[in-house]
């Protein structure tokens, strides 16, 4: 009887003796689940709606290279997203709990739109004005330091968040999370135009409680409107979202795509090459494909697309869809394909954009504008739902890897 319990014991110590290098331990990473949310807005259609950020993003970017102040220029409409994702964020001790749209197209993070600030000893006013204007709306007010508790385990003693005093366009939600580029910052602090403001990600990167300056961003495809089934992770990656390895590529240099997360791709539809290599960005906020109007024209051209007027989406047949052929996004030497029916809309949420439910929508939109502007496409959400997307603040790159949805049939 002794013997036998004595058993498992020596196994385990044979075992532990036989391996005397350390057992891999995971990172201890801690991500923070993110769910989607539709906000349609009844006077645009769908597609306007999408690119009226595209086109805003692209405005404020060229503003920003032209030195131009941040309150003088049209920042991205956040507040449109059409598909956005929410992450419940604590601030203050004890912690009130905000609802913040995650956005890789601002810095800033703020709150107080929706539920009012609720302040604790943690809470302490800079007494700095801080401003963000978007295409359609903006928020000002006062800048904060302030304890913030992005998950158990995930917090930052002192976070520097805006205090809306007035804000505008973000019903139903209570402000954001910004996780773009620092320098988007810039000019924010309407006294301190050159004051940079370190985003969540730098914060808990300096204090040592992640081993590097970067978020990784997991989407899945999906078919129905709301859904929990996005995940951000701060400090590194997390390896049962992807597979194979993440191929980086460096932020581009090109201005203005250089102001976000801007990256050098090209673009072939089949074969044929539609964007020669060029700077775009990556972005979250950005529910659709956008190309450069001339690549734009030969995607259209190669799928025999008409535009739909209700969707303001491209609609194809049957017989095209058949037809359609792979979209491969050249990026770092690694080519990212979109098999055709991930380039199409889930059908299942035709009806909620204002579509036929049994008609074919294609997720490729018109950025309005040619090549060779610095900022000549946007791979945007149904991009992202195929790729796992890393932003590396600190080596100043992004990567991608291939998911287990990648080629998977869903729309
Ligand atoms: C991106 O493309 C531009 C223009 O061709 C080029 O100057 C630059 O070296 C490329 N790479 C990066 C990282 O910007
Ligand atoms: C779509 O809208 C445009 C502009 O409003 C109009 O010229 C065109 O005739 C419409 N097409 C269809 C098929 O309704």
């Amino acid at each position: 009887m002794l013997v036998l319990s004595l058993l498992p014991t020596v196994l385990l110590a044979l075992r532990v003796a036989a391996s005397p290098a350390p057992v891999v331990v995971r990172e201890n990473l801690i991500s923070l689940p993110l769910s989607r949310k539709f906000n349609l807005d009844g006077s645009l259609n769908f597609a306007e709606q999408d690119a009226k950020r595209a086109r805003a993003l692209k405005a404020n970017g060229h503003a920003k290279s032209s030195g131009l102040s941040s309150d003088a220029v049209v920042s991205e409409p956040v507040s449109n997203q059409v598909v956005s994702y929410i992450a419940s964020v604590g601030v203050g001790s004890p912690a009130t709990t905000y609802e913040l749209i995650v956005d890789t197209g601002s810095s800033n993070t703020w709150v107080g739109a929706g539920q009012a600030y609720v302040k604790t000893e943690t809470s302490s006013s800079t007494g700095q004005p801080v401003s963000v204007t978007y295409g359609s709306g903006s928020f000002s007010g006062t800048e904060f330091t302030d304890e913030v508790t992005l998950a158990p385990g995930l917090v930052i003693s002192k976070q520097s968040i805006g205090v809306a005093s007035t804000s505008e366009d973000f019903e139903g939600v209570d402000g954001i999370l910004g996780i773009g580029p620092t320098d988007l910052t810039e000019g924010t602090l309407t006294r301190e135009q050159t004051t940079l403001i370190p985003t969540v990600t730098d914060n808990l990167f300096s204090a040592g409680t992640i081993p590097s300056d970067l978020v990784a961003i997991s989407f899945e495809p999906t078919t129905v409107e709301a859904v929990t089934n996005g995940e951000l992770t701060f400090g590194g990656t997390d390896a049962s979202k992807f597979t194979g390895s993440i191929t980086f590529t460096p932020i581009t240099s090109t201005s203005p795509a250089s102001f976000y997360w801007g990256i050098n791709e090209s673009i072939t539809y089949g074969t044929t090459t539609i964007l020669s290599t060029t700077a775009g960005i990556v972005d979250t906020g950005t529910t659709l494909i956008y190309l450069a109007s001339n690549a734009y024209s030969a995607y259209v051209k190669a799928t025999g697309a008409v535009l739909d007027n209700n969707t303001g989406l491209l609609r194809i047949t049957s017989a095209q869809f058949a037809a359609l052929k792979n979209l491969n996004f050249n990026i770092g030497g690694v080519t990212f394909t979109l098999t055709p029916n991930a380039q199409i809309w889930p059908r299942s949420l035709n009806t909620a954009i204002g579509g036929v439910s049994n008609d074919i929508y294609l997720v490729v939109n018109n950025l309005g504008t040619p090549s060779g502007e610095g900022f000549d496409f946007i791979n945007g959400y149904t991009f992202l739902e195929r790729f796992y997307s890393v932003f590396d603040t600190g080596n100043k790159r992004v990567g991608f890897a291939t998911t287990p949805f990648t080629t998977a049939t869903t729309n």
